[in-house]
């Protein structure tokens, strides 16, 4: 549906620097051209396109440590199996499943989209390493690295384009994955809502990533403003955007903010040829929602204690696929 509804801006997302065919990216130099890029094992198996979470066998799953892990993933239409795809890993937040964030982040929908293989893991019990209410002794950091290399193994996928998002305690984890190892793999990373268990001062992480948020000020789960969440202390949403300028920038770094863009503003921070490498989408109005215009993703539709149909200011997803569409291991911060 938001692939017709959002023919003209997805048509303005998809030509943003970063997709194969332009000019130049903001962060410094074009990315090289589709063939020049050497994709994984897994090129020449074919896919069929859709959303799938079992084959054949059952539900698709891999053994991590002593757990069998699930996974579900979305094959685009265009898939292709001798072209390196980039990759997406989007997790769900506590309590949800793959399928709920299928529906929240809603990739498919959206023209920009189309190139990529979008994987959704799902949390042992329902949640993700970081808050007390996670499964003790979870290690869903080589979850990940693990899941990585069994989908480079099964998909055509290019390893310099591979990314991470997710929605509350997902989004949380996909900050856990930035400042660990195990984010190097990854070219950038998207959250919304995210529950920040495990970055709650400016040297409780040492890398320098390309990262994205959103976060409403009527957030009643993950309060904008930080103290104790109900998986420990969280850090105050504004300090953490700036301590990742920091990080990226160094300590002298400025942010730009913009003014009100009917209902958000948005905090920007560049430097030496990293344009918006720590961005941040704050909304005036918006609860605990992976934000959506059309009041139909998973958010919009069950977490109406957030109210989250009622904020349709700005629709999130494309601006996520804009952001990962800048940048690749290349160009990415170091
Ligand atoms: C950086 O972000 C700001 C705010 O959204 C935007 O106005 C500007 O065009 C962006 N710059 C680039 C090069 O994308
Ligand atoms: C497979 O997935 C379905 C739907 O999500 C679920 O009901 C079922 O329990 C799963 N099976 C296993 C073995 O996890
Ligand atoms: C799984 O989550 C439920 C609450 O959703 C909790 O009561 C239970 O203790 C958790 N199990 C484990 C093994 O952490
Ligand atoms: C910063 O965070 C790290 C790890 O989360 C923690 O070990 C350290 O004590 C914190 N430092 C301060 C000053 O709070
Ligand atoms: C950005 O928007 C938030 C939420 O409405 C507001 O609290 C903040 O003051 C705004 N920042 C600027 C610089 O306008
Ligand atoms: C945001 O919170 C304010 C103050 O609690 C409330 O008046 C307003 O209705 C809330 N907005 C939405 C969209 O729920
Ligand atoms: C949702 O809207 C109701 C009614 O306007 C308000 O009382 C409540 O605070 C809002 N919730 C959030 C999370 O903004």
């Amino acid at each position: 549906m938001h692939f017709i509804m959002l023919t003209c801006l997805g048509f303005a997302v998809a030509a943003l620097p970063g997709s194969v065919s332009a000019a130049a990216t903001p962060s410094g130099y074009p990315p090289p051209p589709a063939h020049d890029r050497v994709g994984t094992t897994g090129c020449g198996k074919p896919h069929t396109p859709g959303y799938h979470y079992r084959d054949t066998h059952g539900n698709f799953s891999i053994v991590s440590g002593t757990s069998t892990r699930y996974y579900a993933v979305q094959v685009s239409q265009g898939y292709n199996a001798r072209q390196p795809h980039p990759l997406i890993f989007d997790y769900h937040g506590n309590g949800d499943t793959s399928t709920e964030q299928h529906r929240n982040s809603q990739y498919y929908n959206y023209p920009a989209s189309q190139k990529y293989v979008v994987i959704y893991p799902q949390g042992l019990n329902r949640s993700w390493e970081g808050p007390s209410y996670a499964v003790k002794g979870t290690d869903d950091l080589q979850f990940t690295t693990d899941l990585l290399a069994h989908v480079q193994a099964e998909y055509c996928v290019d390893p310099t384009r591979v990314y991470a998002s997710g929605k509350s305690n997902g989004g949380g984890f996909v900050d856990t994955l930035a400042c660990s190892d195990h984010g190097d793999s990854f070219a950038a990373f998207a959250m919304a809502s995210a529950a920040l268990y495990t970055d709650t001062n400016r040297t409780s992480c040492s890398k320098k990533r390309a990262i994205l948020e959103t976060h409403g000020h009527n957030d009643t789960v993950i309060s904008y403003a930080g103290g104790q969440g109900k998986g420990g202390p969280l850090p105050n949403v504004g300090k953490w955007v700036k301590w990742w300028g920091e990080r990226n920038c160094g300590l002298d770094a400025k942010a730009q903010v913009t003014g009100d863009l009917g209902g958000y503003n948005i905090t920007s921070y560049s430097c030496g040829g990293l344009e918006n490498v720590t961005q941040h989408y704050h909304f005036a109005q918006l609860g605990h929602c992976w934000p959506n215009a059309f009041a139909d993703n998973y958010d919009a539709i069950h977490l109406t204690s957030q109210n989250c149909s009622e904020v349709r200011v700005l629709d999130y997803t494309p601006v996520v696929l804009g952001f990962f569409g800048k940048w690749d291991l290349g160009n990415a911060p170091k």
